[in-house]
């Protein structure tokens, strides 16, 4: 194995229909109109050299290395900036050119530090392998004249180094942070000589830099470096897989020393991500090998008992006798099984697969239940498919993109990016949030409307849009005969058209201005091509399922779903949450969507799997926790997935998982759910183990073992093994196997394989023999469904109401550094960006409860209440406050309540009526807790543990 190095082109690659005809030394080349002569040249397998230029930024010609000579011009003009032209003879080497190369590079070189046998980056050095090609062999001048070996190096940043003395000025990094990133946190100041690369005048942990990676990716020499690169050494071999965070699924190269992950490079062949990377996939790896690991099997009969290290075949015959057991005595329904969005498919596969086929019953859920199942239902029962429209790449073509519940700034940072290319170039913005979030404004891209609605107002919003849309005649009549069911629509135009759905009649439900929202849907429906991209704040309600009907509707009436720019677009939370969907993972579908109650499908599964399987849909997270407080479900396996922490009105989850006899907890920690499992099962991360995740845009993409599982056993060998100890025989030899049974039988994976994803690198569903290299855009010519069918989208109050005990809504979310519970990013250096849970306020109303900025205050809602410092921030409005989840000790799903979306029991995270005080202390659960921590999670000394 190799490092895998992609070809540089040295400017970006033109799409232009046009092309042009050129000879490059001697070789006639065809190439699009636009592209540069060093592209051109590229293409010939010439590779002039560069410093200034790469192939993900626009040219700069700031280094004049690239001259050429080109016959009828004067001069040596930079191929990088100089665009290819029909019938041009162009000239990459002659003895003045070597000159001149020489020349320019003897000039760096006379002022850079000359370490390079001591260089972190030796080897893996643009300025050093161009020094080579050119023949430089000294330097005339000698290294005594001005300088600026002595400048300062700055190392605040927790994953990188900036060490100025070997800056070459080449602005490669400016640019990747302003074209790339879209951050605009670096600087080129003063000129000449004197030119220096300042982050904001501070230093990278003080600036506005997020830590994306895309400046020490550009830059050609060690000044932007990995810290990890510098204390491991340059890596020897890498191997491309997939990040195993947010739905945005970005590819990499894990480049390795050994079994040793070096660094994380985004793929630039990426389909994606295009080589672009956020904080988290490029650098925060480091939980995969942290010391709290856990990679023993472990067992205990009760939780109050300390926990028994055991071998794999004592805890897997331990859970299969337990499940056997409690069946025996409660029933074949007092069991189930939990997927996880983080699992890879075939992992999730594998879990349902044992619920059905082993357990005998469909209680089978996953934590998508929790963030996007609404999406499923809105979509399926609109479109007639459970997932997003676009890809990824239709952003490029959006003339208007609304924003609504989504923070892609935070959440799917490497999209977001691509976004913000898109409104820079002159798209136009619509954001619905209560927040003002980053996107509302950040640099050259500002929102022509931020609608700050209330939390849990956006139905009576997206309707009041639909009016607009339908009251001024905005209509795309022709789509809508053409494409839609016509009754449905015309009984859904007289709904919206209802002047309680005005503007005008929603606002003091909303909050936002009449005139706004008249002026968002005009812009949304007569601006050109509209795209719709949502989150969890369309979700997380007690009408998720209504608001992503709400906005089927609207893409519907406007024509704007079934081309390039437009849709309608969840951008999922986790790295699989499309994934375990699809995988079958909820209580009542196979995979691929079908009901279990369809004869004709359980029969192809009952024929594959050899076992008879139930028609009757099983129990979802909720109805098991409520069962198990009831008594009646008492074994429980849980495959990466914290619902102690995660789940809402933790106390419930918690009583529902100490009332259970047998809970089996295979993840990589001891996490907050561990304190209640009788079983654990060491989890594998995503670089121990082989398969696929399926991103936002239906993008499979291949995940690739890297290194051994610190436990033994990748997640899907111990479901295998789980499952074969029950007597339900499951004998893959490798993942691939696991697809190909799911390709057997699910029609819209009847074309994916392995060999398959490994020639094209990625696949989007539907693949089968209609599509056979996959489907980047649906419902093109027309739905899946085959007519789109509106629907009616009644505005509901929550029950949740705000009130003088608790006048305050809070609504929660995530940032960029943490991920999710944060049992990842907690265990890496990614925690120096946020520490701990805070709760924002609105300085009017911490002012009226006389609360300052960073001291402790009381949140307090009907479930329970929580400790945590308060900010004061403007991006709150009046009576909304905000905060994360992402650490347990915090426990912000402890004031969460119980209530959930009508159709698919998703928690209403967004909306809780809740009170804010100060306070000096922390709160009874967190006391508790902290005690809990210490009593359910001991291990007994290892020297009882058994030798494997
Ligand atoms: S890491 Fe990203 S955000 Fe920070 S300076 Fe570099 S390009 Fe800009
Ligand atoms: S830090 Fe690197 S990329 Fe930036 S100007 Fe210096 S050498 Fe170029
Ligand atoms: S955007 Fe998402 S998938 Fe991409 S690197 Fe960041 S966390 Fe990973
Ligand atoms: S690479 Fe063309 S001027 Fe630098």
């Amino acid at each position: 194995m190799s490092l895998i190095r992609e070809t540089d082109y040295g400017t970006p690659i033109r799409l232009s229909p046009e092309r042009v005809t050129l000879t490059i030394d001697g070789q006639a080349v065809s190439v699009p109109r636009g592209t540069s002569v060093m592209a051109a040249a590229m293409g010939l397998g010439t590779q002039i050299p560069k410093l200034c230029a790469t192939d993900n930024l626009e040219p700069f010609g700031s280094c004049r290395l690239c001259l050429v000579q080109i016959e009828g011009r004067r001069g040596y003009p930079a191929s990088c900036t100089t665009p290819a032209e029909e019938k041009m003879v162009v000239h990459t080497q002659s003895p003045e050119i070597a000159k001149r190369r020489k020349g320019v590079m003897e000039l760096y070189i006379s002022d850079h530090p000359l370490d390079c046998l001591t260089c972190s980056a030796n080897g893996d050095c643009e300025l050093q392998d161009m020094a080579g090609k050119v023949g430089l062999r000294e330097v005339r001048y000698g290294y005594d004249g001005a300088n600026h070996l002595s400048a300062a190096k700055d190392e605040s940043n927790p994953y990188f180094t900036f060490e100025a003395s070997k800056c070459i000025a080449c602005s490669r990094c400016v640019r990747a942070c302003e074209e790339v990133q879209g951050t605009f946190a670096l600087t080129m100041l003063a000129r000449g000589f004197d030119s220096k690369i300042s982050p904001g005048g501070t230093d990278f942990m003080g600036s506005e830099c997020v830590s994306c990676g895309a400046c020490v990716q550009a830059c050609p020499t060690a000044t932007l470096n990995e810290k990890s690169v510098i204390e491991i050494g340059v890596p020897e071999h890498s191997v491309v897989t997939t990040c195993a965070y947010c739905g945005v699924g970005c590819s990499f190269k894990a480049e390795m020393k050994g079994e040793t992950v070096v660094r994380m490079v985004p793929f630039k062949d990426g389909k994606a991500n295009a080589g672009h990377s956020c904080v988290k996939g490029r650098f925060a790896f480091g939980y995969a090998t942290h010391k709290d690991r856990k990679t023993k099997p472990m067992i205990r009969a009760k939780i109050t008992d300390p926990w028994r290290e055991v071998t794999w075949k004592e805890a897997i015959d331990h859970a299969a006798s337990e499940f056997k057991r409690i069946q025996a005595e409660y029933g074949r329904d007092s069991i189930g099984g939990i997927t996880s969005s983080r699992c890879t498919n075939e992992e999730t596969y594998l879990v349902q697969k044992l619920v059905r086929g082993a357990f005998g019953n469909n209680n089978v859920d996953t934590c998508a239940r929790v963030c996007h199942s609404p999406t499923g239902y809105g979509l399926m029962s609109t479109l007639g498919t459970s997932a997003g429209t676009q890809d990824f790449a239709s952003v490029d073509h959006a003339d208007v993109v609304l924003v609504i519940g989504a923070n892609p700034t935070d959440g799917h940072p490497v999209f977001a990016s691509r976004m913000k290319r898109r409104l820079r170039a002159g798209a136009r913005l619509i954001v619905a949030d209560p927040r003002r979030i980053d996107l509302v404004r950040t640099p050259h891209v500002a929102a022509d409307y931020h609608l700050q609605l209330m939390p849990g107002s956006n139905v009576a919003l997206l309707n009041a849009m639909a009016h607009v849309v339908v009251t001024e005649g905005l209509i795309d009549e022709d789509y809508v005969r053409a494409r839609c069911e016509m009754p449905a629509f015309e009984t859904w135009a007289r709904f919206v058209a209802r002047p309680d759905n005005a503007p005008e009649a929603v606002q003091d439900v909303t909050g936002v201005p009449a005139a706004d929202v008249r002026g968002a849907a005009r812009l949304y429906a007569t601006g050109g091509n509209a795209g719709i991209y949502y989150g969890l704040g369309v979700t997380e309600h007690s009408q998720g399922s209504t608001t992503v009907m709400a906005m089927a509707n609207l893409a519907m009436v406007t024509g704007n779903i079934g081309k390039l720019g437009a849709g309608v677009n969840p951008l999922r939370g986790q790295n699989n949450v499309q994934g375990s969907c699809d995988m079958g993972s909820f209580p009542h579908e196979f995979p691929g969507y079908r009901h279990v109650a369809n004869d004709a499908v359980r029969e192809s599964f009952e024929a594959i799997w050899g076992v008879p399987l139930s028609g009757e849909p099983g129990l979802r997270i909720p109805n098991m926790l409520d069962e198990a407080v009831g008594g009646g479900f008492k074994g429980l396996y849980i495959q990466g997935e914290d619902i102690a922490q995660s789940d809402p009105d933790t106390q419930h989850v918690t009583a529902g998982l100490r009332a259970m006899e047998c809970v089996v907890i295979q993840d990589l920690f001891l996490n907050e759910t561990a304190k209640y499992a009788h079983v654990f099962l060491p989890g594998s991360s995503f670089l121990e183990k082989d398969g696929t995740f399926t991103n936002a845009e239906r993008r499979i993409n291949r995940v690739r073992r890297v290194m051994t599982p610190l436990g033994g056993l990748a997640d899907w060998e111990a479901t295998m093994a789980l499952s074969n100890a029950l007597g339900f025989p499951m004998n893959y030899t490798h993942p691939s196997e696991i697809m190909d049974e799911v390709a057997r039988l699910t029609p819209t994976f009847s074309g994916v394989s392995y060999q398959k994803l490994d020639t094209l690198g990625s696949i989007q569903w539907p693949c089968n023999e209609a599509s056979p290299t996959g489907t980047p855009m649906m419902h093109v010519d027309r739905f899946v469904r085959g007519q789109g069918r509106f629907m009616i989208t009644e505005f509901v109050p929550t029950e949740e109401r705000t009130g003088a005990r608790f006048p305050l809504i809070l609504t929660t979310g995530r940032i960029l550094s943490q991920y999710n519970v944060g049992a990842q990013t907690r265990r890496t250096e990614n925690s120096r960006w946020h520490e701990e849970d805070v709760l924002e306020i609105h300085p009017f109303d911490a002012e009226h409860r006389g609360i300052k900025n960073g001291e402790l205050v009381s949140l307090a809602s009907r479930s329970g209440d929580i400790t945590l410092p308060a900010r004061i921030s403007e991006r709150m409005q009046p009576g909304v406050v905000y905060t994360t989840f992402h650490h347990a000790s915090t426990g912000a799903n402890v004031v969460t309540t119980d209530h959930t979306d009508w159709a698919t029991n998703c928690p209403e995270y967004k909306v809780t009526a809740v009170q804010v005080r100060r306070t000096n202390h922390i709160s009874a659960w967190q006391e508790k807790n902290a005690e809990e921590d210490f009593s359910l999670m001991r291990l007994a000394s290892l020297e009882e543990a058994p030798a494997e």
